[in-house]
């Protein structure tokens, strides 16, 4: 026992964490921001000193050993520990000192630092983290209890988790000024199929949204580009590439500017909502639940105006 302990670090443990939620090497190092050769040689360490192996690699696709199983359930209990050690002292040094954990969809980019920031203006004492990242990434990170609440507007619905609304979503279709539905009114949502549509990536919220509007609608949509940001999709729009369906948030110096004009088709804005996640059972420490606090007071009013449908 005393062996592993001084052979095993909790560099290696994490990375290990990761590498079993997402399934392979390379995902694990590009979350981590670490490079593949760093997370081979600190996994190489790892199964060393456990002395069996943790993987079985499948092409580029990794599974967990029973070995690798019950470390898995081990790094869980520690990290569980240390995390509730952790809200012990940030709750013995209160709201004024201790760390916030937030994780938040791209989407969510236009308003969640500002927000974050007046926060911590009032708590200069308190360590912000912030990830941002797509919806599939953050239910990966809701799963695995990495951060103290998140940001979505897609909460899953199969989770146990406490879900409050703070702000409203509206989604809209987006297009260059010169595209030939621009300022046409009342267009019926059947002219989405004659548009080239550019896609958000697999695992993004938005994606998911629009797929949904158009199941419920019956339209089937042609799209030649996928683009993995809001700020792709919103240039290739206003390169004349095609149009999208954006949340409102995203574009709202491109609307001002003229850059991208809002499309007039039934159906839309889609009426979506941000929403604040937390796992249920969790207990939050005191500086989450004055950021909760915060986000669903201040933090609403700041957007209020935008979040009109
Ligand atoms: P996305 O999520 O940034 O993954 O598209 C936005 C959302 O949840 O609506």
């Amino acid at each position: 026992m005393e062996d592993l302990l001084r052979h095993i670090t909790f560099r290696q443990l994490r990375v290990f964490a990761t590498i079993a939620r997402v399934g392979s090497f390379t995902a694990a190092a590009e979350q981590l921001h670490l490079t593949q050769p760093t997370v081979s040689v600190q996994m190489r360490r790892l199964t060393d000193a456990v002395g069996m192996p943790l993987f079985e690699h499948v092409g580029k696709r990794v599974f967990l050993t029973d070995v690798g199983r019950v470390l898995l359930e081990a790094i869980n209990e520690l990290f569980g520990t240390i995390g509730r050690f952790e809200m012990a002292i940030d709750n013995i040094q209160g709201v004024h000192q201790g760390n916030l954990r937030i994780a938040a969809v791209t989407t969510s980019e236009y308003f969640a630092p500002r927000i974050l920031g007046a926060f911590r203006r009032r708590y200069p004492g308190i360590k912000l983290f912030l990830q941002v990242t797509n919806r599939e990434n953050i239910i990966d990170r809701l799963s695995a209890n990495e951060d103290d609440l998140y940001i979505l507007s897609q909460p899953p619905g199969d989770m146990d988790i406490v879900v409050e609304p703070f702000l409203n979503n509206p989604m809209v279709v987006l297009a260059a000024p010169q595209h030939e539905l621009a300022g046409r009114v009342g267009l019926p949502v059947s002219v989405l199929a004659q548009e080239n549509f550019l896609l958000r990536e697999q695992g993004s919220g938005t994606r998911m949204a629009l797929n949904r509007f158009l199941a419920l609608s019956n339209v089937q949509i042609v799209s030649h580009m996928e683009l993995g940001s809001n700020e792709a999709i919103k240039q290739a729009t206003i390169g004349g590439l095609g149009v999208c369906v954006l949340s409102r948030y995203a574009v709202v110096n491109e609307l001002r500017s003229g850059e991208v004009v809002m499309l007039d088709i039934t159906g839309f804005p889609l009426l979506e909502k941000w929403y604040v996640v937390r796992l249920a059972g969790k207990p939050l420490s005191v500086v989450a639940q004055a950021f909760l606090t915060f986000l669903l007071k201040e933090g609403k009013e700041m957007f209020a105006p935008l979040a009109k449908a």
